[in-house]
């Protein structure tokens, strides 16, 4: 039983490490990078920048699906997939 525990303890620690690494090159496939940068403004405000808005804000990556997915918003139009945007903004409250 023990030694089921820690291989799912360590499963879930190999997972979480993925997320952070793959993000990064999500963001550079799905194009997010022509306009966001981690540190500094371009066209959008810096990744960093919306962490540090949303951190520790109730339903945060909710609100920022909505916030850029939704097409009547003021976010331009994407071409990720709705799995790779919330693993995207997974990623970006961690920053
Ligand atoms: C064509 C330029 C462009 C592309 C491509 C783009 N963004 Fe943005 N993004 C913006 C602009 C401009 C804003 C500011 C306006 C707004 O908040 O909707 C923004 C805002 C944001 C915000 C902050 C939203 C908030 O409510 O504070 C996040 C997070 C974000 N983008 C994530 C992404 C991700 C993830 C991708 C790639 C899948 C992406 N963006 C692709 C231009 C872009």
């Amino acid at each position: 039983m023990k030694a089921v525990l820690m291989s799912a303890i360590v499963a879930a620690a190999v997972l979480s490490a993925g997320l952070v690494q793959a993000s990064p090159e999500l963001s550079k496939s799905a194009g997010c990078v022509k306009c966001h940068d981690i540190e500094k403004k371009k066209k959008g405000p810096s990744f960093k920048e919306s962490a540090v808005k949303y951190k520790g804000k109730a339903g945060a990556d909710a609100t920022i699906f909505k916030a850029i997915t939704d097409p009547k918003g003021d976010h331009p139009e994407m071409k990720a997939s709705a799995d790779d945007t919330k693993t995207m903004i997974k990623w970006i409250l961690t920053l």
